[in-house]
């Protein structure tokens, strides 16, 4: 006969199976454990292990595993951290620009109030096309948000959203939003540095951190690496100005091709370009996951606080594995 465990999860507790995924065994319980992907990559479904033996699943912060890939062989007590509730609501586009040749900025007006933590990503099905997932960020100008959602998005060749973008999807297209989702997201009253990576439209999820932590306390210590791979592609102009007025805000920029005009932007990677970090350092990184995961690696060997939201290729969406990996691309 299987052996059985028993979970706790603040007053819940639950039963599954020695050897099961946490996760399947709190979905089957009824148990609420934030996911998406199920599949080890968006980071939702993080889990402190609090007591207790768990093999696989191992993330950056110790103690702490994605649910969706950890396999339970005793009693365990876990905890979460509060996110808001995964909601639907229907939108439409309230405008739409082109801030370089290859990154539209859309906003998008919801039926109804929507929560998101700043960092969070949701799922955007515009009627017609196939869902995507994109990180709603601030007005690049610093302008309040009253309710909308801003996204940057990349436009990819054969992309089925971005190359529609201004074409079949104009102002006044509806969709619909389903979200939050994602563990890379602000948490408050932080007083530590706060070191943001960003590579291309990773520079959402950062830049809607960076707004937030600023808004919150605006003499907080922040560093923001952000890169591009052209220059023609370097959008973050407008929000780096804002950010670069303070005294507190140091920033670092690069571009992945040589160039002479612009001294201030440096060649490389984003993830090249960050400096020694420390124990006492907050790191979030959001772009391609083989930058976030270099910044991943530094983060852990300082010690530092680690959140990411790796953006899958774009390479992924012709192949086999088909429906689950379409949802998750960012670029369009
Ligand atoms: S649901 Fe576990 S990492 Fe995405």
């Amino acid at each position: 006969m299987a052996k059985h465990h028993t979970v706790s999860l603040g007053e819940e507790t639950f039963t599954l199976q020695s050897g099961q995924i946490l996760l399947d065994g709190a979905i089957a319980a009824g148990v609420g454990i934030p996911h998406d992907c199920r599949s080890g990559r968006c980071g939702s479904c993080m889990t402190e292990i609090k007591a207790g033996i768990t093999l696989g699943g191992e993330t950056r912060q110790l103690g702490t595993v994605y649910a969706c890939q950890t396999r339970v062989f005793s009693d365990l007590k876990i905890a979460i951290e509060a996110v808001p509730a995964v909601e639907y609501v229907r939108a439409s586009i309230s405008a739409l620009r082109d801030l370089t040749s290859d990154v539209v900025e859309l906003e998008i007006t919801p039926s109804a109030p929507f929560s998101y933590l700043p960092g969070q990503y949701c799922r955007f099905t515009f009627n017609g096309f196939p869902t995507r997932c994109f990180s709603p960020t601030a007005a690049l100008d610093g302008s309040p948000s009253d309710g909308k959602f801003h996204l940057q998005i990349k436009r990819v060749r054969q992309g089925r959203i971005s190359t529609n973008l201004g074409e079949k999807i104009k102002v006044g297209h509806s969709l619909t939003i389903e979200g939050p989702f994602g563990h890379g997201f602000l948490r408050p009253g932080l007083d530590k540095r706060l070191v943001l990576v960003a590579g291309g439209t990773g520079f959402a999820p950062i830049w809607s951190v960076a707004e937030a932590a600023l808004r919150e306390n605006p003499h907080r210590s922040m560093l923001i690496v952000v890169g591009v791979r052209k220059l023609g592609s370097f959008y973050m102009g407008a929000a780096l100005d804002i950010a670069s007025k303070l005294p507190n805000v140091e920033i670092i920029a690069t571009a992945e091709e040589h160039q002479t005009t612009f001294h201030a932007v440096q060649f490389g990677t984003p993830a090249e370009h960050v400096p020694s970090l420390s124990g006492a350092d907050v790191v979030y990184a959001a772009g391609a996951p083989v930058m976030v995961d270099a910044v991943g690696v530094m983060a852990e060997a300082a010690g530092a606080k680690f959140y990411c939201d790796p953006f899958e290729s774009t390479a992924s969406e012709t192949g086999d594995w088909i429906t689950r990996a379409m949802t998750w691309l960012r670029t369009g």
